[in-house]
């Protein structure tokens, strides 16, 4: 069977040195899609100066404001084994003054009425650091409502022998002002039958009185499938991506066609590939220019090929000859 051209690029520096001077962009530089309008950046979330390049109108000296952000920082805990122990990995104090810095930077590039989704882990081998850290901090803010605290269940997890087996992924859900909400349904067939109520004077079932045959995700979602080298959306290299399934649901719900939508921890570009695929136009970032040229690539490698990702194929061609 096909495996990965190459494994996490978190945990091979030396395939990172390799792919650098085939990355487009460097510190500080942004690419413009000359198609659709998005843009992806080399930049720092944290500093208020990198959001602000971002987000600046193409032909004034004004800024431009997104309808839904949706960010999936570092969470601050090891991801699959200890090789990767020191990245990006902080004391929970140090965490929060980046995350308060990376906040108050992304709520500078959001309209009046927007949404805003976060990514978050809990480490249960540390106080559930940094969550309740994390959500202390966001009252901080008091222009944003907390609406939702979302759970994404994965299929596959660690530490099954001694403890619960840890499967969940947290998506805060926060409001400035009044964004839109679209009901989204999942694929899972109602089961529920024979729930009667009154409707227009006669009693009728649930199955009469709802607007779908599927039932609605609410805010534990068992039914999306974790990424991995079976699917074609798999990005080699990247050891954190989302599911697309996951963050196109949040763009239905949480936002309009034509809108702008953001994401300032792009990685593998998930939310740039679900911004494009539904119609909107999105500015991401990532401070790892090798994630950000992946984020590139894949969104050319979709309109070239259709694909959403390289699943075992190789985004970086040039680097064939490459011995892990
Ligand atoms: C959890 S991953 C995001 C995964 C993404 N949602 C996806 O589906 O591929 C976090 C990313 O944040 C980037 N990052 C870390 N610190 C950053 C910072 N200060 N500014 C921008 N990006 C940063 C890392 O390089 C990494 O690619």
């Amino acid at each position: 069977m096909q495996r990965e051209p190459f494994g996490r690029l978190d945990s091979l520096p030396a395939l990172r040195t390799n792919i650098l001077p085939f990355c487009r962009l460097k510190a500080g530089e942004i690419w413009r899609d000359p198609l659709k309008g998005h843009r992806v950046g080399a930049l720092d979330a944290g500093k208020a100066e990198d959001v602000r390049a971002l987000m600046k109108s193409a032909d004034k000296d004004s800024q431009e404001y997104s309808q839904l952000g949706i960010h999936d920082p570092p969470y601050n805990i090891t991801v699959g084994g200890k090789k990767t122990r020191a990245l990006f990995q902080t004391d929970t104090a140090g965490y929060t003054t980046f995350s308060r810095a990376w906040v108050s930077a992304a709520l500078s590039a959001l309209d009046t009425n927007a949404a805003l989704y976060i990514w978050l882990g809990a480490d249960q081998n540390a106080g559930f650091q940094p969550l309740p850290e994390f959500m202390f901090l966001m009252r901080e803010f008091p222009e944003l409502q907390s609406r939702s605290l979302i759970t994404l269940r994965n299929q596959r997890g660690y530490g099954t022998q001694k403890n619960w087996m840890a499967v969940r992924q947290e998506l805060l859900y926060y409001a400035r002002g009044n964004p839109p909400f679209q009901v989204v349904y999942t694929d899972i067939p109602k089961t529920l039958k024979g729930y009667y109520k009154e409707a227009g004077g006669r009693k009728t079932t649930n199955q009469e009185r709802g607007n779908a045959d599927t039932i609605r995700p609410g805010n534990v979602w068992v039914d999306i499938q974790q990424v991995f080298y079976r699917r074609q959306e798999n990005v080699p290299g990247a050891y954190a991506q989302k599911p697309l399934s996951a963050i196109e649901r949040v763009i239905r719900a949480s936002s309009k066609p034509g809108d702008l939508v953001t994401d300032f921890f792009a990685h593998s570009g998930t939310t740039l590939i679900a911004a494009e695929r539904l119609g909107r136009v999105c500015r991401t970032m990532d401070i790892d220019p090798v994630f950000a040229e992946l984020t590139i690539r894949r969104l050319e490698h979709l309109r070239a090929t259709g694909k959403t990702g390289w699943q075992t194929e190789n985004p970086f061609p040039e680097l064939k000859n490459y011995k892990v």
